[in-house]
């Protein structure tokens, strides 16, 4: 299957020049969606995973169910000030603007092996951010998986170390 097909690309969205991949097109395809998510669990069979950590808000369409599948619990990386309880905090530029992550202080136990998941890998600013984040909470990085990845923007440079897997590539 050729998961590409069902990829929505919206030019110039949200800003001029960007060319946006919309996922919405996949996930509202059951087989497809489903598919998608089995395939990112082969490629990731081999890892020891003890919880997959997913960034605001796409993350969570994929880490939430791979978790599920894979039968391990599931963390959320979230925007400054939506978790409730006590969180550190770092910040990071986009492809487009800047913000903040966050993660409860107690998501992760001291040397646990994560697996990070998210929609897309652009700049790699989120997932950096994301690893950085894992690692102050003692978290072991094992791997991380996207759905899709933008080749150009050459995300990969910032996860040195890590493996990275991705069911489509876009140049
Ligand atoms: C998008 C996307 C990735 C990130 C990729 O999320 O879902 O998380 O950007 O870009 P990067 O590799 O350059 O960091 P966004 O921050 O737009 O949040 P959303 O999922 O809540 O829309």
């Amino acid at each position: 299957m050729d998961f590409k097909d069902y990829i929505r690309v919206v030019p110039d969205f949200p800003q001029p020049g960007i060319s946006f991949k919309d996922i919405t097109t996949l996930l509202k395809n059951g087989e497809v969606y489903r598919k998608a998510i089995e395939e990112l669990k082969t490629m990731v069979s081999d890892l020891k995973i003890d919880v997959i950590a997913g960034p605001e808000a796409r993350g969570f369409v994929v880490g939430a169910p791979l978790a599920y599948a894979l039968g391990v619990g599931f963390t959320p990386i979230r925007k400054s000030g939506k978790l409730p309880y006590e969180t550190i905090e770092v910040g990071y530029d986009l492809e487009y603007g800047k913000d903040r992550l966050a993660m409860h202080t107690d998501a992760i136990e001291k040397g646990q092996n994560v697996l990070i998941a998210d929609d897309l890998l652009a700049t790699g600013g989120t997932i950096s951010t994301s690893v950085n984040l894992i690692r102050q909470l003692g978290g072991n990085v094992v791997g991380a998986a996207f759905m899709i990845e933008l080749a150009d923007l050459n995300g990969r440079s910032k996860l040195d170390g890590i493996d990275v897997f991705t069911l489509m590539k876009y140049e």
